[in-house]
């Protein structure tokens, strides 16, 4: 349960931090379920890169295909000019998703039970639909950077709703990534909408708002268990972790289902027989 302060904080800042709201078994069982994802993935027959600097390059199939499934997504950086990887495969993938939270029973348990229930209610969602799951590495020397963005760029909905969980499953620092936010910017507009066309997707500018200067900027440091809640219109972004340690997280992103989601999203679910659920 979220108390008023809490509830207050998240209305007039955007976001809300919830030290040890996970146990150190809990960030254990999903990081050690993480890298048996990673050991039984083909990375030669799987090359595709993801990165935020270049949307165009993520519109291939396998990107398109995770959007119900598991899929894993190596570092920009991950490859030398010979394409080969620079370190072991389980320090070159960049994330796994989007589906975790359905098709995977360890990240389902994490992802799901009265506790994250209460924090979304809190938060002002009725009716939750949990749309999308991201394990995100940030890699020790070429974790890549996030650039400045927010979240409902990548749900459309009317009104918008999407609400984002991200835990740390290890201490973030600003060393190695930790996110970065804009304080109250969840009252400026929406400036992009990423949008799928058959099997293209693009992003469409739609309001020219400046993003935040790094003097408005503030970083969210935290250790491992932390859950951080913002809202869909927070300017947030990540730093390139140029350190020796990574920065492992795992996102939730959830929409309501009162409000109207939209048929262009890229996350639609096609699998009838998995619907999309809450908490
Ligand atoms: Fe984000």
């Amino acid at each position: 349960m979220l108390n008023a302060a809490q509830q207050a904080q998240f209305q007039a800042q955007g976001y809300l931090v919830l030290p040890d709201f996970k146990a150190p078994a809990e960030t254990a069982a999903v990081r050690a379920r993480a890298l048996a994802i990673v050991d039984a993935f083909d990375a030669e027959a799987h090359r595709t890169i993801f990165t935020t600097q270049d949307q165009a390059r993520t519109t291939d199939r396998v990107f398109l295909d995770s959007a119900d499934g598991i899929a894993c997504f190596f570092e920009e950086d991950a490859f030398d000019a010979a394409g080969h990887l620079r370190q072991a495969k389980a320090l070159s993938i960049n994330k796994i998703g989007h589906a975790l939270h359905d098709r995977d029973p360890v990240f389902d348990q994490f992802s799901r039970g009265p506790a994250l229930a209460a924090v979304a209610a809190g938060l002002g969602l009725v009716e939750p639909q949990i749309r999308q799951s991201m394990y995100i590495f940030k890699q020790p020397g070429i974790g890549g950077e996030v650039r400045w963005h927010q979240d409902a760029t990548f749900f459309v909905t009317e009104p918008v709703t999407v609400t984002t969980f991200w835990f740390a499953l290890e201490d973030a620092t600003v060393d190695n990534g930790c996110l970065w936010v804009q304080p109250g910017g969840h009252r400026t507009p929406l400036r992009e909408r990423f949008i799928r066309e058959g099997d293209a997707t693009r992003m469409e500018t739609l309001d020219t708002t400046p993003w935040p200067t790094q003097a408005e900027a503030v970083p969210l440091p935290c250790t491992a268990g932390t859950l951080v809640c913002f809202h869909g219109l927070l300017p947030h972004y990540s730093a390139p972790n140029r350190s020796a340690v990574s920065r492992h997280a795992y996102t939730l992103h959830a929409t309501d289902a009162r409000s109207i989601y939209a048929p262009t999203n890229w996350l639609q679910r096609q699998d009838a027989t998995r619907p999309v659920r809450g908490f």
